[in-house]
């Protein structure tokens, strides 16, 4: 009785972890592939078919990041956090966005309050939050909408506020929306609100969400890393 029930807390936690890669592989898997066809289908200039071609690299980086992740799971929980340059990985992640919020008509904003602000957090993983909570915004916001980044620091935190006027999140689901799982959307999985929490707090910070009738902020409060 005791074997049959740790098999199926085994593959109860195999699932999760299965579900987990599936959905963090969408996003990069998603960029590759735009890439990949923005060179094929235009006349670019060198130039422009080295950025595509570097985006690739990137990403392709990323998921083989990812896979390690993975597999050093069952010897080392934790990802390595290390300084990072929370501008650069914000325009970075808005960079990585760019065709799909055109695509939609959705402006995109993104302002640093206070200069170069470095975080303790692992650059990729923190980009998979951003591009997380960027992508929700996104399929929310209708033509003319605005997905807004603002980072503002002061002397031990980085706070990141990613806001759009979509919407809004009725108040009785909000406590629900970083549940594994949890998803309104019929395509969705719920996972990435959760991933994102799990991210943020092994990197020693915190996500919030506040939502009204006019839109949506999430707040990532980060460990100041200056020096
Ligand atoms: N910016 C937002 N505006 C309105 N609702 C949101 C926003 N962000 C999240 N939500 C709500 O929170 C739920 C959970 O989000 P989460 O990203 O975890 O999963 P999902 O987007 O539904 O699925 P997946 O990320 O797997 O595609 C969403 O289904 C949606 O109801
Ligand atoms: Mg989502």
């Amino acid at each position: 009785m005791e074997q049959k029930q740790a098999r199926i807390e085994k593959i109860a936690v195999l699932n999760e972890i299965t579900s987990e890669v599936a959905h963090e592989i969408r996003n990069p898997l998603s960029i590759i592939a735009t890439s990949a066809e923005t060179i094929a289908s235009k006349k670019l200039s060198a130039r422009e078919i080295e950025r595509l071609a570097n985006d690739i690299q990137e990403e392709t980086e990323r998921m083989s990041g990812l896979l390690k992740r993975l597999l050093s799971l069952p010897t080392q929980k934790t990802i390595q956090h290390s300084r990072t340059d929370i501008g650069e990985a914000v325009s970075r992640t808005f960079k990585f966005i760019s065709q799909k919020a055109q695509e939609k008509q959705v402006h995109l904003e993104f302002s640093c309050e206070s200069g170069e602000c470095y975080a303790m957090i692992n650059r990729e993983a923190f980009i998979q939050v951003c591009l997380n909570l960027s992508l929700n915004a996104i399929e929310v916001l209708p033509e003319n909408g605005t997905l807004k980044a603002v980072i503002k620091a002061d002397r031990d935190t980085v706070d990141v506020y990613i806001t759009d006027n979509g919407p809004g999140i009725p108040e009785n689901i909000i406590p629900r929306i970083f549940e594994p799982f949890f998803t309104t959307k019929p395509e969705g999985t719920g996972l990435g609100l959760a991933i994102s929490k799990r991210i943020i707090n092994e990197a020693g910070g915190s996500i919030k969400a506040a939502s009204t009738a006019e839109g949506t902020v999430f707040r990532i409060r980060l460990p100041g890393a200056e020096d």
